[in-house]
């Protein structure tokens, strides 16, 4: 609906050919619209802006610079309209998260992925998430579920935002925020979960030891691994073998389902694998 707003809004600043560019290239995240402008566009894009300001309700329109970069997965933004802040408070499924989009990775497109993680996840387990951000999977998993989740990540200003997130969810000792690479909160988290996430792609394979090490007995792993494909099937099997590969050395695999999350280019996907194990 929101998005529908955006187009009408630059309808008769561009062409309608560009239009469909235009809908692909936005997130609302709270009060903040994110858009991605086609480079014809640049030269007005303060206009454009100005105009989604004034259609939608937002306080602050930007323009993605570049895409999420390695290691902290932080966006590059430029201030197009509005209020001069990527503070925002963002709601999905019953949970309130701060978020600062210039400082910590967020996307609301995962929003479907974080529901079906949660429904996957047994009353009363423990739970590690090795790559949390401000908290969206953990908290929305521990509210969902009686579940205690471990929750890591080695960004400063992510893990600030996961302790605000974790009190205004109301869920002090069921969500527990750690600072540190996950590798080195491994070692003090040795086998004591029942389901790990690792839902950063670029470290799938590297940290996947690590992720095993952390269960308690047979338990399950979300692995999220980037693969392309000529297809979604095609993608998804290729994901299958790599990462099964590199599990033989840690553990057994028991079951192993997988699932397109999204696609993030030209015959590139974000896979995600549900991967039953039983360490070594
Ligand atoms: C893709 S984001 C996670 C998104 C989050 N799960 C969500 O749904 O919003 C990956 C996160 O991993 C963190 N990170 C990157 N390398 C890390 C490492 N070695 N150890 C722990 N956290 C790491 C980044 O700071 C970033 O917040």
């Amino acid at each position: 609906m929101r998005r529908s707003a955006v187009l009408e809004a630059v309808e008769g600043l561009v062409g309608s050919e560009e239009l469909h560019k235009a809908l692909k290239g936005v997130d609302i995240i709270g009060r903040i619209a994110v858009i991605k402008i086609p480079r014809e566009w640049e030269g007005i894009r303060h206009e454009i802006g100005e105009r989604i300001l004034a259609k939608i309700g937002v306080d602050s329109v930007y323009m993605q610079t570049a895409p999420s970069r390695q290691g902290d997965r932080v966006r590059g933004l430029e201030w197009l309209a509005g209020k001069r802040s990527t503070e925002t408070i963002y709601s999905e499924h019953g949970c309130k998260f701060l978020v600062d989009i210039g400082k910590v990775y967020f996307s609301p497109r995962l929003s479907n992925e974080r529901r079906r993680v949660a429904d996957l996840v047994v009353n009363g387990e423990t739970v590690v998430n090795m790559f949390a951000g401000v908290g969206t999977f953990s908290i929305i998993i521990a509210k969902s579920k009686g579940a205690r989740v471990f929750s890591i990540d080695n960004n400063p200003k992510a893990f600030e935002l996961m302790i605000e997130n974790v009190a205004m969810n109301r869920l002090n000792g069921r969500v527990i925020p750690i600072l540190a690479d996950a590798k080195e909160a491994a070692s003090e988290l040795d086998r004591s979960a029942d389901r790990v996430l690792m839902p950063l792609p670029e470290l799938a394979e590297a940290y996947l030891g690590e992720a095993v090490r952390m269960l308690s007995g047979k338990g399950w792993i979300h692995v999220y691994t980037h693969e392309m494909g000529g297809s979604k099937a095609e993608a998804m099997e290729r994901a299958k073998t790599k990462i099964l590969k590199s599990a033989e050395m840690f553990c057994e695999t028991t079951r192993c389902e997988g699932k397109v999350v999204r696609s993030i280019g030209r015959r590139s996907y974000q896979v995600v694998l549900d991967m039953q194990v039983i360490p070594h």
